[in-house]
């Protein structure tokens, strides 16, 4: 009784949906119902809980606030953007709304920096292997110290014990998440238990006993409603800047109920916890995404050469289709701003050099193309267009399809504030669809005679290296998605 009625005062009370229900209202912001000590720190979880620490702390979602990008862009744009401009000055505290929940319940808003800036990219636990073999990891560690993970190696990768902001989306967070004050979850319209004297941790582990905490049963667990409580978010225009359980929704996936968790999570056996038993079902934490492990393969590219030889010095029609989309939303999702997936087209040599780029051809069906064509133009910002320096689009070999969602601003210019987009445009990628995507190819008079390896190559990548550039951060690596080969004879003359 009494808790029913301390969770009715939170949602009535909670600043949880405050910034979105009043957009231009700053009359009263309510008073913090919490403090950061009202959650326990990973920390406190790792001697009986070791498996999902490891896990979770090479996962972004451990880098919610300390990640290099996102210090970037919250510091060098949002805060003073907020400060600045009325139209979005709730915008940096939603940020951390999803970002830092636990600072921002208890109205830290503007936390500090961090001393340590990490991002997957340059800070990781070793897992899985193919991260590793990418070369994409610089742990420091050796290979033996790698292979056996121990309380050791875990201090040399998180030295400091998370304690305040950093924390990001973290154990306790998560775990006194009790529900959403809204029908529909999003823009951190969490409900949570936490306090003095609340210590229950809630999962769906049958007849679990904790010595250190209470535990219950919560459907929510095993619910995309969770996650999409911060993978949905509409800014403060009232454009859904961030669908992915929106777009899951969508899909067959939701419909068989397989959610976000049998992918991101996906169960494995053993023991959840050092001194409970031995359970065939529980879950991995480590929450991969737009990284190798997760990327490679996602797609299927197929190209289509309609004859075996052709005529040096005519055009050819070729075609390539991309289907078998893995993914339990569109490809890419997220941060769709920043995330892009491509297509290109080239001949090359045994070494895989490109001899000649095959651009696509426009679609003249769709009037925005020009968007899902590579280009290096001038006519991205990252902030708003009338007070940020203008970037190169794409930053990318000009001429190839693009998968991706283009922000526009009021002035109609490309933006990766996604606080400041108005209007979105894009052309991703759909489980079940298969995109089929044209070229003409100039046959080279002087390669007659010759045999030539075409080769259509599909990646993906987290950010535009003119956006990294002027964020001041590490440029973020191609990854490979899948890719065909076809070898072509060309007729002597
Ligand atoms: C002293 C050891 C200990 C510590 C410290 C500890 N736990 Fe647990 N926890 C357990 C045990 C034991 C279980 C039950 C495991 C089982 O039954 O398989 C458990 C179960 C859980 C469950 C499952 C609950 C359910 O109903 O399914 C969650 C969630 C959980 N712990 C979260 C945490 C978090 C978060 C922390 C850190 C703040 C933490 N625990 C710290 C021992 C501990
Ligand atoms: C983003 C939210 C989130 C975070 C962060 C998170 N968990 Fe979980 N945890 C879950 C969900 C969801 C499940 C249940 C998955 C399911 O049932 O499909 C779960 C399950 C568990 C369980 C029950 C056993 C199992 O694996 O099913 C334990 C114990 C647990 N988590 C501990 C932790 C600890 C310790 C941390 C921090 C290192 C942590 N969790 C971080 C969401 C989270
Ligand atoms: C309290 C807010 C919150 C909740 C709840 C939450 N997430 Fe997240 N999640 C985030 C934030 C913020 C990031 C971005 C971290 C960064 O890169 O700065 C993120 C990142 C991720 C990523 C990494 C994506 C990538 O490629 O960088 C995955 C995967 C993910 N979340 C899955 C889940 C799943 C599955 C659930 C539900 C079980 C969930 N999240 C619940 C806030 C949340
Ligand atoms: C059928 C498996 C599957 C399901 C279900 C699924 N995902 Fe994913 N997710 C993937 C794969 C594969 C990727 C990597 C490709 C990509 O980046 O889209 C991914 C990528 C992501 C990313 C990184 C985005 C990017 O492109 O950089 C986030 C965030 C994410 N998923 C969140 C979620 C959430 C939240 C849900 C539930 C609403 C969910 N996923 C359901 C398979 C799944
Ligand atoms: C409703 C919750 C929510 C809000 C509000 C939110 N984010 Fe995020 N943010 C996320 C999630 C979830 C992801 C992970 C999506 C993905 O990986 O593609 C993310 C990803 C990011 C990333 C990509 C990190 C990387 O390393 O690639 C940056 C940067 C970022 N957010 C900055 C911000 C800023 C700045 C704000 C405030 C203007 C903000 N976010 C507001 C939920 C939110």
């Amino acid at each position: 009784m009494k808790r029913t009625a301390q969770i009715i005062l939170i949602v009535s009370a909670c600043c949880g949906t405050f910034f979105v229900t009043n957009p231009a209202g700053s009359a009263g912001r309510a008073e913090p119902k919490h403090t950061m000590d009202h959650w326990d720190d990973p920390y406190d979880c790792v001697g009986c809980h070791w498996e999902r620490i490891a896990d979770w702390s090479s996962s972004q979602m451990s880098r919610s606030y300390t990640g290099d990008f996102f210090q970037a862009q919250f510091f060098k744009y949002v805060v003073k953007d907020a400060a600045r401009d009325p139209a979005v000055k709730d915008a940096a505290a939603d940020c951390i709304g999803c970002h830092a929940p636990s600072a921002f319940l208890s109205g830290v808003l503007t936390p500090p920096e961090p001393a340590l800036k990490d991002n997957f990219w340059n800070q990781a636990w070793p897992w899985p292997d193919s991260y590793r073999t990418a070369g994409q990891l610089k742990t420091g560690l050796d290979d033996k110290q790698l292979n056996e993970p121990s309380r050791q190696t875990y201090r040399n990768i998180l030295p400091v014990a998370k304690q305040g902001a950093d924390r990001g989306v973290f154990c306790d967070f998560c775990h006194s998440t009790v529900s959403t004050s809204d029908r529909q979850p999003f823009n951190h319209n969490y409900v949570v238990d936490a306090g003095p004297g609340r210590n229950t941790k809630r999962a769906d582990l049958e007849f679990p006993w904790a010595p250190y905490h209470k535990t219950q049963v919560s459907e929510l667990f095993e619910s995309a409603d969770l996650c999409g409580i911060c993978h949905n978010e509409q800014n403060p225009f009232g454009v859904w800047v961030k669908a992915t359980q929106q777009e899951w929704l969508e899909t067959d996936y939701a419909e068989r109920d397989i959610v976000c968790q049998w992918c991101h999570m996906p169960p494995r056996e053993g023991k959840p916890a050092k001194m409970g038993p031995e359970r065939p079902w529980n879950h991995a934490h480590w929450f991969g995404g737009g990284f190798s492990g997760f990327v490679e393969g996602v797609a299927r590219t197929k190209l289509h050469v309609p004859q075996e030889t052709v005529t040096p010095g005519t055009t050819v029609p070729l075609e390539i289709t991309i289907s078998d989309i893995a993914t339990g939303h569109l490809f890419p999702t997220g941060s769709t701003e920043e995330r892009d997936v491509w297509l290109r087209l080239a001949v090359v040599d045994v070494e895989g050099h490109e001899l000649q780029h095959i651009p696509v051809e426009p679609n003249p069906q769709d009037p925005n193309d020009r968007y899902f064509i590579t280009s290096n133009a001038l006519e991205a910002y990252p902030s708003h267009s009338d007070h940020s320096d203008v970037l190169a689009r794409d930053s990318l070999p000009e001429g190839d399809r693009i998968y991706q969602d283009v922000f526009l601003d009021s002035n109609g210019k490309v933006t990766f504030g996604q606080w400041y987009a108005v209007r979105i445009i894009g052309n991703r990628l759909e489980p079940g669809e298969t995109r089929v995507e044209k070229y003409s190819w100039q046959v080279p008079r002087q390669w007659a005679g010759r045999a030539v390896r075409l080769r259509a190559t599909l990646k993906y990548r987290r950010m535009a290296d003119s956006h990294a550039t002027i964020m001041g951060i590490e440029k973020r690596p191609h990854l490979l998605v899948s890719q065909d080969e076809k070898v072509v004879r060309i007729a002597a003359r």
